[in-house]
């Protein structure tokens, strides 16, 4: 890996080591009240897996729902670079956008990222894909909204990963209606992973047989 997307790493990995402290001093309420102050990544080991599986598809247009401080977006973006792809990145949140765009920047990544703020709903409409890589990693009620809006979109082959699906646990029960929804569908091929907050994998296209 590039020695300056290491460096940003380290950055924001000593921003969150801080952040975690200040997560285990405050409640739960306060700490959900506060979340736009802080990172709230997928974590390191879900940001590798989504890296491989990204580079290993040969994914060439990422879809980010949720950009936040940016920092799976630097793992998306790396795994861009090496396919030669582009990730689109999705926030409401646009100052939380700039600071993800200057980290970007400083790990010499920012050509591959096309950021867009504003509702996710409204931009992915927008959007005319096809997209071979989706990140979901909203709050949690724009699951289902976004995987549909996202579903007709997707290239054959394509992978979509949604995060948080077994922590934090207030998340569950609307994790376990996504992954019920998203198994519905046709054509989609699913499974939980227990990596990070967990993720639902769901590949588009030529269906394993049941
Ligand atoms: C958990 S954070 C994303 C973390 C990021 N993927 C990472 O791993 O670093 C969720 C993000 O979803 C964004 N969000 C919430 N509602 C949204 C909406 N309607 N449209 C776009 N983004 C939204 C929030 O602003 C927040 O930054």
């Amino acid at each position: 890996m590039d020695e300056a997307v290491k460096a940003v790493l380290a950055e924001y990995h000593a921003r969150g080591a801080k952040e975690s402290e200040i997560q285990n001093r405050v409640s739960e309420e306060e700490w959900f009240n506060r979340r736009d102050e802080f990172l709230i990544s997928v974590g390191r080991d879900a940001a590798v897996l989504l890296n491989i599986l990204a580079k290993g598809a040969e994914a060439r247009t990422i879809l980010e729902l949720g950009t936040s401080y940016g920092y799976s977006t630097l793992w998306l973006a790396e795994a861009a670079h090496k396919t030669g792809g582009k990730v689109i990145s999705l926030d409401i949140g646009a100052e939380k956008q700039e600071y993800a765009r200057n980290m970007l920047r400083k790990a010499g990544l920012a050509a591959h990222v096309d950021f867009r703020p504003g509702d996710a709903r409204e931009t992915i409409a927008s959007l005319k894909g096809p997209f071979d890589f989706v990140l979901i990693d909203l709050w949690k009620e724009l699951y289902i909204p976004c995987f549909d809006l996202v579903y007709p979109k997707l290239s054959p082959g394509a992978f979509v990963a949604a995060d948080n699906m077994l922590l934090p646990e207030y998340c569950r029960p609307g994790a376990l209606l996504y992954r019920k929804h998203v198994r519905s569908k046709p054509d989609i091929d699913s499974v939980l992973l227990p990596v990070g907050h967990g993720i639902e994998l769901s590949r588009y296209g030529d269906m394993l047989a049941s």
